[in-house]
């Protein structure tokens, strides 16, 4: 392992990061080693992780002194900050800037920050089509990440910002999969009209944060965004048709409509899927499928996802 460069994943334990872990564990010749950070070593996802092969090493990206420890010796720093375990988009900036302080510390070669659009630099916040959010954003889980976009540069590590796009996995794990109607059917409901949704295998995230740190200094100061593919509402609820053998239906609602559904974070989501809509041709230009594969040429496809994961989706 000593001669291996190592990668140091904040989130190892989590979806990103830990497909990121497994592609560098699974790519045994590949030259990198893979140390996990996560605040619960004892965890079984963290114990898991150890088994398989990984170094798993404790740190808080609320403590910059706990990230340069577990960044020292590091080569490379996936950085990914969750938003919806305190809904702060001003706790990811602080805890990016903490990141990117810290690998500077650790004199790492190269940071992937995983991010998103500002989106306030299409919609300021005086553009009253969606409202703004916690005083100073309209879509807080991406206006934080890409507010901290600069934080990286400004600390002066060789960074690559990769966009990321929805995870199909939304439909397991964070209660977007289809829901019966008052008639009964199924159906998936989004505001996004019959505009297509980028959107990605999560465990594709990690594979292609992989490639770019293999691909080393070709992604070094470059902003690059990915995407399985890129699918309307109604080609969403086909395929889930075909492969459920089942039918579900597309539920288009307005952006209005899904704000008020109440759960929590629903006005942050409307507000997203309206921004992917009304900005369809620039988000998706921004995460080709085409050069997503020539990364990761194992990328899969919405029906390859559906084949492997459907049985995984809570069906009522
Ligand atoms: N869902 C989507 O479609 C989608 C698409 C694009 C981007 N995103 C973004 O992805 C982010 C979440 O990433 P994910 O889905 O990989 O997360 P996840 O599966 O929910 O796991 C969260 C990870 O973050 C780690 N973490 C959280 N707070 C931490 C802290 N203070 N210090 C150290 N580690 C911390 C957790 O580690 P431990 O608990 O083990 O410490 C865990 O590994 C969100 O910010 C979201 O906006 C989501």
């Amino acid at each position: 392992m000593s001669d291996k460069k190592i990668i140091a994943v904040v989130g190892g334990t989590g979806a990103q990061g830990s497909g990121l872990v497994r592609a560098i564990l699974k790519d045994k010749q590949g030259g990198f080693a893979a140390r996990a950070l996560t605040r619960k070593v004892d965890s079984d996802k963290a114990k898991a992780l150890a088994k398989a092969g990984a170094e798993v090493v404790a740190a808080d990206l609320d403590s910059e002194d706990s990230l340069k420890k577990a960044f020292a010796g590091a080569y490379g720093v996936f950085v990914v900050t969750n938003f919806w375990e305190h809904f702060s988009a001003e706790k990811e900036v602080a805890q990016a800037r903490n990141a990117a302080n810290a690998a500077k510390a650790a004199n790492v070669k190269h940071v992937i920050w995983s991010t998103l659009e500002d989106t306030r630099q299409l919609v300021p916040l005086s553009d009253n089509r969606m409202p703004t959010l916690q005083g100073k954003y309209k879509v807080p889980h991406f206006d934080g990440k890409g507010e901290a976009d600069k934080v990286f540069s400004d600390a002066g590590v060789p960074t690559t910002w990769l966009l990321t796009s929805f995870y199909w996995d939304n439909m397991i794990f964070f209660g977007m999969g289809p829901k019966k109607g008052p008639d009964g059917k199924l159906a998936i409901t989004l505001p996004t009209a019959d505009k297509k949704l980028p959107a990605i295998a999560v465990e594709d995230i990690g594979k292609c944060a992989y490639a770019i740190f293999k691909r080393g200094k070709e992604f070094i100061g470059k902003k690059i965004g990915i995407s399985g593919e890129q699918l309307t509402g109604a080609q969403l609820a086909a395929g889930l048709t075909k492969a459920l053998g089942r039918e579900v239906v597309y539920n288009a609602v307005t952006p209005e409509a899904y704000r008020g559904f109440g759960f929590p974070g629903a006005d942050d989501l409307g507000n997203m899927f309206q921004y992917k809509r009304d900005f369809n041709d620039y988000f998706c230009g921004a995460r080709s499928v085409e050069f997503t594969r020539s990364l990761n040429p194992e990328l899969l496809s919405y029906d390859a996802w559906l084949a492997k994961y459907k049985d995984k989706i809570p069906l009522e």
